[in-house]
């Protein structure tokens, strides 16, 4: 057993993984200021979701947080940056901007999952191959493993994409829109996975901007439009005063759904 799993494991049995904690983000892009002084704190052994309306600043704090965007402000995990523990991060980006012409089949992006665990230039090792296996199996897409990815259905590739990252076994995920285009079937794999994650404990952060029943299956919410709006509970951020403030008149959501 690896020094690294050993530390997860006590990590779980003991007080869990630790919380993750934006303080103080900020990030303009030119003079358009598309978050500002945002902190949050997200609970491992959670399903999180990030939402507001478009242009709110979700993506945007997802790559605050990766260190891909310039910005203000720190991301802690445990005692440590978020970001001098990269290795245990997965981050699935917005569809849009992923090349879907890169000529790479299923099982090629989900090995890429492993090349942080392997090292690029190493042969992947047989446990990298069954890991990778048992990915494409969870996301039920064992049987596509040597198609492009550019000839799946939209959904058939959010689900390599996450296979990817659970062949990566990230403590840390990021998951941005991973619901964009896919149908009912799929969306329910995807929480389904999600929430087995989050019950091993981990961190599973996850932007979304659909207000619809599938809105339960989170836990916890971050309401954002520019600025915090609401962050915690999910009963608590689904409120009248709060949404009505994120998403101004244009909010019609069913109260029952909270
Ligand atoms: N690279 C960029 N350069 C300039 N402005 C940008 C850039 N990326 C995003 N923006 C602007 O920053 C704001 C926040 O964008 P962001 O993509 O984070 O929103 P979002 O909440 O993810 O929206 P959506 O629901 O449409 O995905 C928007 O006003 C957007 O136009
Ligand atoms: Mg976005």
């Amino acid at each position: 057993m690896s020094a690294h799993s050993i530390r997860t494991l006590q990590e779980v049995s003991g007080d869990r993984l630790p919380r993750l904690q934006a303080n103080h983000l900020s990030v303009r892009y030119r003079d358009v200021w598309a978050l500002e002084d945002v902190t949050v704190s997200v609970r491992p052994g959670k399903l999180t979701g990030i939402i507001g309306p478009n242009g709110a600043g979700k993506s945007t704090m997802m790559k605050a947080m990766l260190g891909l965007v310039p910005g203000d402000g720190s991301v802690s995990w445990g005692d440590d940056s978020l970001l001098a523990q990269r290795n245990r991060l997965a981050y699935l980006p917005q569809r849009a901007q992923i090349d879907w012409s890169y000529p790479a089949t299923a099982w090629d992006v989900v090995m890429m999952g492993r090349v942080q665990k392997t090292g690029w230039f190493k042969r992947f090792s047989a446990n990298s191959r069954a890991k990778a296996k048992e990915a494409l199996g969870r996301v039920e897409m064992e049987e596509f493993a040597n198609r492009p990815i550019g000839r799946l259905s939209g959904g058939q590739q959010q689900r390599v994409f996450l296979a990817r990252a659970l062949a990566q076994e990230a403590d840390v995920l990021f998951l941005d829109e991973p619901f964009t285009g896919v149908d009912k079937r799929t969306e329910a794999i995807l929480f389904n996975i999600m929430h087995e994650l989050a019950d091993e404990g981990k961190i599973v952060l996850v932007v979304h901007h659909d207000l619809g029943a599938a809105i339960q299956n989170f836990d916890d919410l971050i309401l954002l439009n520019k600025n915090l709006i609401a962050s915690g509970a999910r009963k608590r951020v689904l409120r009248d005063e709060p949404m009505q403030r994120a998403y101004g008149g244009f909010v019609n959501f069913l109260p029952e759904v909270a």
